[in-house]
């Protein structure tokens, strides 16, 4: 099973969207990181569902509490295991589509592998699993900051065909959670979300891209050749739920450029090696380069959308068709910018510490 990430700063994450609770156990974080519950509800309030009409309205406190691993404040370098219980569990609208596969979700993989699946919203499938990656991350996140300065940030770059303009650093960490899409182009930000309740309204969902960039990362992270830096990060994003593409640097574009006009050529500033571009995203042969790490990914329309569908009846063996009803998303997109940053915090903390920058002790 597939529930454990990291090799030396490792997570291991459980919970269903409607049993009792989601919780992770994070082992490999080092001793005297300080650390308390306010830190890890501040990440966690940004991926709550219910925060504004563009999102799912199930209501969660989404409350954490650190059950282990800290004591007086401070980490003891000892497994950190956390727990939020779930409160707000309505399973009816899932009885009526009960072993009717919703199209575009896990339902049937889950099925055709286990021979069971739990169907009150989506069980282990469920968005609402990254709230445990969440709370992983923001000790992550801590951890880079504390150690080198790290910071790490995720903003909505696309919505179905609206794009942002382009913006730099400062202007993501301005504008990004100044609105409920977390797009840091304010006017776009209107357009994508004036967009995404059109869609609500017509019963149906969208996809759009997420931006994630980290500054102040390090040189030497990374561990060629299969646990490059860029492979571990791939396979972190692709690991979200909804996430179908991922992109470093300029990703797909270089496929259209040439040499000259992409290359990052370098220059040295106050001792240290940099590049004039960053096309390259941060990363060259697997190991990131000091320079700003950036990363894209595609997302998926919510699969469970209102509007009548054609599926089939496990139990009966007959075609049918579904209208799915209950609380879901009309867009992931905003909900995924704080789960795919902390992805990002998992990997970069779990090679600080495979390459030795982050010790047993802080
Ligand atoms: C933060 C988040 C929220 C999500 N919300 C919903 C939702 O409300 N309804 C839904 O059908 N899928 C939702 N999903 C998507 C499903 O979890 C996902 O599509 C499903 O597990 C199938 O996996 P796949 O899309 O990666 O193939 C959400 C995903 C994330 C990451």
């Amino acid at each position: 099973m597939g529930n454990t990430f990291g090799k030396m700063f490792r997570v291991t994450t459980f919970g269903e969207s409607h049993n009792l609770a989601i919780g992770v156990i994070v082992d490999g974080c080092p001793a005297g990181l300080r650390l308390c519950e306010a830190d890890i509800q501040k990440e966690l309030d940004r991926r709550k569902p219910a925060q504004s009409s563009i999102t799912t309205q199930r209501k969660e406190k989404d409350r954490v509490r650190i059950l282990s691993g800290v004591f007086n404040g401070v980490t003891l370098g000892t497994p950190i295991s956390m727990i939020v219980y779930n409160e707000d569990v309505n399973s009816k609208p899932y009885e009526e589509i009960k072993f009717k596969p919703r199209p575009n979700h896990a339902d049937l993989s889950y099925y055709l592998k286990f021979g069971i699946y739990d169907y009150r919203g989506g069980g282990r499938a469920s968005g609402r699993e990254t709230l445990a990656r969440v709370a992983a991350g923001a000790i992550a996140k801590k951890l880079l900051k504390e150690r080198f300065g790290t910071i790490i940030v995720g903003h909505t770059i696309k919505i179905g065909k609206i794009s942002a303009k382009k913006v730099n650093f400062e202007e993501i960490v301005k504008n990004a959670e100044r609105n409920p899409v977390r797009c840091a182009d304010l006017e776009s930000a209107k357009l994508m979300e004036e967009e995404i309740l059109k869609v609500k309204r017509e019963g149906d969902s969208i996809g759009g891209i997420v931006e994630i960039v980290a500054v102040n990362v390090p040189a030497g992270l990374g561990e060629p050749v299969f646990d490059k830096l860029d492979a571990d990060i791939a396979k972190a994003m692709m690991s979200i739920g909804a996430v179908k593409g991922v992109e470093i640097g300029l990703g797909f574009e270089f496929s259209e450029k040439r040499g000259s006009e992409i290359n990052d050529e370098f220059y040295i500033e106050n001792n240290s090696i940099k590049t004039y571009t960053n096309n390259s995203g941060g990363i060259l042969g697997g190991i990131s380069n000091g320079m700003p790490i950036v990363v894209r990914i595609a997302v998926k329309p919510t699969p469970s959308i209102a509007k009548e569908q054609r599926t089939v009846d496990l139990l009966r063996g007959k075609n049918v068709k579904i209208k799915i009803t209950g609380r879901h998303d009309p867009c992931i997109v905003p909900r995924i910018v704080p789960v795919a940053e902390a992805m990002l915090a998992l990997v970069l903390a779990d090679h600080a510490r495979r390459s030795g920058l982050i010790k047993d002790k802080l």
